[in-house]
């Protein structure tokens, strides 16, 4: 280094272009063992968290764990959650009536971009403590927004939220205008628990550099989800149900498995940046769906293409350590549920957001600005030399 001035010859290179085993940031929220293949979130292995709390109880122990402060219990965001939906429901004309989006994720990524950063005391969530206000909004707006855009895609009209109603349960039922099993209740709580905070995956990286410009709450949980639609991230549910409606028949999977990958296509639910082994997560819903659906034909299939794909995976691939990952699973627990292959990503992110609000508030304690540099390969002026 001269003074400040880093020279050409000096800039580091590239560690690697997908920032593969950088560590970006110090967290107590949860920890992915890649290799072991396990899962914990909140001091819980996920397989326990799961058995341990429901949707607001795995919040609680999130927020917790990110050092909120006073932490509220799993009661007080169940109460706050069902502010929050009332709340949402109020704006749901105005998201309906400028419809721009072609799908629900794009519907909810406009639906949470209308909330306040800092939402005043005049807002209609104002019973909601003020420092859970925003983190709750979003939660809350999240699963009135999915579940009314749903209904919007089918030409009915959105169902008023139960303040007193759990989350999950509450969500189903604006969605169908029904009550739902208490067998499907706990189903998707089992996934919503499971998914909801997992490292530093893509989203919650963005929500993280968002946070760090102290931008807001809400602004961070909107950029998270800009990065969880994409399909090698969050985005990946639907073209599974694709895939296994394609391929349609037993006598078919293994010609079509071959073709595809000859072809150097990716089979989605496969593959993972960080666990080499089977994504713990992907047993969780293997079993919720399983017992949700004692088992179903579809069910059988999709096990049956999963063992032909990671066969055909194997063969092709022998250099890579390629096996299921959650997202597999997630497209069939959330088919059984009836969610629509559209508003899977959606769910995700209803769940995700507990994730990525933990983060920005682990974020936002650390307070310093995300930065990091580039290494320059384009053209110098005229006269300088790259060294
Ligand atoms: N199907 C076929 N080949 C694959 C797959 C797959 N699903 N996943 C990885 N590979 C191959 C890849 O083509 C590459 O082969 P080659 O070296 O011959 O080109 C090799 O395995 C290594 O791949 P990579 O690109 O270094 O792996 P990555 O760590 O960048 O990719 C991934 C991780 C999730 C993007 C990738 O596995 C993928 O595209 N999977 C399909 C999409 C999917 O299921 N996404 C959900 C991800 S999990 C949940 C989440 O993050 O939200």
């Amino acid at each position: 280094m001269s003074g400040n001035v880093t020279l050409k010859s000096e800039m580091p290179a590239v560690t690697a272009s997908g920032l593969d085993n950088v560590v970006a940031a110090e967290t107590a929220l949860s920890h992915v063992d890649g290799e072991a293949g396990r899962l914990i979130v909140a001091g819980y292995d996920v397989e326990e968290l799961v058995k341990a709390h429901d949707f607001e109880g795995a919040v609680a122990a999130l927020w917790a764990a990110a050092g909120l402060e006073p932490a509220p219990s799993a009661a007080e965001i169940r109460n706050a959650l069902g502010r929050a939906r009332e709340a949402a429901f109020g704006y749901i004309p105005a998201l309906l009536s400028s419809k721009r989006h072609e799908t629900v994720t794009e519907g909810l990524r406009t639906g949470l971009s209308m909330l306040a950063d800092e939402p005043g005391e005049d807002a209609a969530d104002r019973d909601i403590p003020a420092h859970i206000r925003a983190p709750v909004s979003a939660l809350g707006a999240a699963a009135v927004i999915t579940a009314a855009l749903v209904r919007a895609e089918a030409g009915k009209s959105p169902v008023a939220p139960d303040r007193h109603a759990g989350h999950a349960e509450d969500f189903i039922r604006i969605l169908r205008d029904e009550a739902p099993a208490a067998a499907e209740v706990e189903a998707l709580n089992a996934y919503m628990v499971t998914v909801a905070d997992h490292g530093m995956n893509a989203s919650t990286f963005t929500a993280r550099v968002i946070a760090s410009t102290k931008a807001g709450t809400i602004s961070a949980v909107v950029g998270a989800l800009c990065a969880l639609k994409g399909p090698l991230h969050g985005g990946a549910p639907g073209p599974v149900l694709d895939m296994l409606d394609e391929i349609g028949t037993r006598e078919n999977i293994e010609p079509w498995l071959e073709r595809k990958i000859a072809g150097g296509a990716r089979l989605m639910g496969f593959g993972h940046r960080v666990y080499r082994v089977r994504d713990p997560r992907a047993d969780v819903f293997n079993k919720a769906v399983t017992i949700l659906t004692n088992g179903n034909e579809r069910v059988r299939f999709a096990r049956e293409v999963e063992l032909a794909a990671l066969k055909a995976l194997r063969a092709a691939k022998p250099g890579h350590r390629i096996d299921t990952n959650m997202e597999y699973y997630t497209a069939v627990l959330l088919e059984a549920l009836g969610i629509p292959r559209d508003a899977v990503t959606s769910v995700f992110a209803m769940a995700r957001i507990a994730g990525w609000t933990a983060h920005v508030m682990e974020q936002e304690r650390v307070g310093r600005l995300i930065r990091p540099q580039s290494r320059y390969v384009g053209h110098w002026p005229e006269g300088e030399a790259a060294a």
